[in-house]
């Protein structure tokens, strides 16, 4: 069948405003709309510029928005998607070109959250931290964010104000404050009880329907404030 891409291009460099363009791509029902960029890019028009990487829903690197909605690429299919499909740059993160967006306020974010296990202690056994099965499954859901940014970029509060840290952030900072193995809890519960940090949330529920990992992020969110709540901070 043949399929309408319709994309949103923008090059800062050379022009005044984004614009949309239309291409036309030969497609099965199961292919996948990265399939469908590639297709533009190697064979109409190579100045298409994107980013993907391991085109398995895996690294997180082609968030789109796609008919209107946060998606990864690589993972929405054309039997979905239907026979016209618009493709642009996720929202709230300055385009770089086509897109492509500069994910460095998100990097930043999330480098904020300490997205690391902090423990200098030496385990008893002198050679892995335990903990049991009920404590690892508190942060199995949120362990499992590949950090595509589909979140941040389809919340209305970090439209508003990139100060904000954003979902995946908070929900990566969640993945550690319920960590019985972590030492650095009280530090956590404090970035993310900044002004800026998880108090902002509006509960609109945008980022659980772009999350491509259906991470029950405004429930982490709430656990987050719960945690702060039972901490004592102010
Ligand atoms: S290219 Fe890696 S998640 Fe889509």
């Amino acid at each position: 069948m043949d399929v309408t891409l319709r994309i949103r291009r923008y090059n800062p460099e050379a022009d005044e405003a984004p614009h949309w363009e239309e291409y036309t791509v030969s497609a099965e029902p199961t292919d996948r709309v990265l399939d469908l960029l590639h297709q533009v890019k190697w064979y109409q028009d190579g100045t298409l510029t994107f980013r993907r990487s391991c085109a398995h829903g895996v690294c997180g690197s082609d968030a789109m928005l796609i008919n209107g909605r946060n998606r990864l690429a690589c993972e929405y299919l054309v039997r979905d998607a239907g026979t016209t499909i618009t493709v642009e740059a996720i929202r709230g993160m300055a385009v770089v070109k086509d897109l492509l967006v500069d994910m460095e306020p998100f990097w930043d974010s999330l480098k904020q959250t300490m997205p690391f296990l902090v423990n200098d202690e030496i385990p008893a056994d002198g050679r892995e931290r335990r903990q049991s099965q009920a404590d690892r499954e508190r942060y199995e859901d949120t362990s499992r964010c590949i950090l595509c940014a589909a979140c941040t970029s389809a919340c209305p509060i970090f439209w508003s104000d990139q100060s904000y840290v954003g979902p995946a952030a908070i929900v990566n900072a969640h993945r550690f404050i319920v960590d019985s193995r972590d030492t650095a809890k009280q530090e956590r519960l404090e970035i993310m009880a900044d002004p800026d940090g998880v108090w902002r949330c509006r509960t609109t529920f945008n980022c659980v329907e772009a999350c491509p990992r259906d991470i029950k992020i405004t429930k982490a969110i709430l656990e987050v404030t719960q945690e702060i709540g039972k901490a004592g901070i102010r």
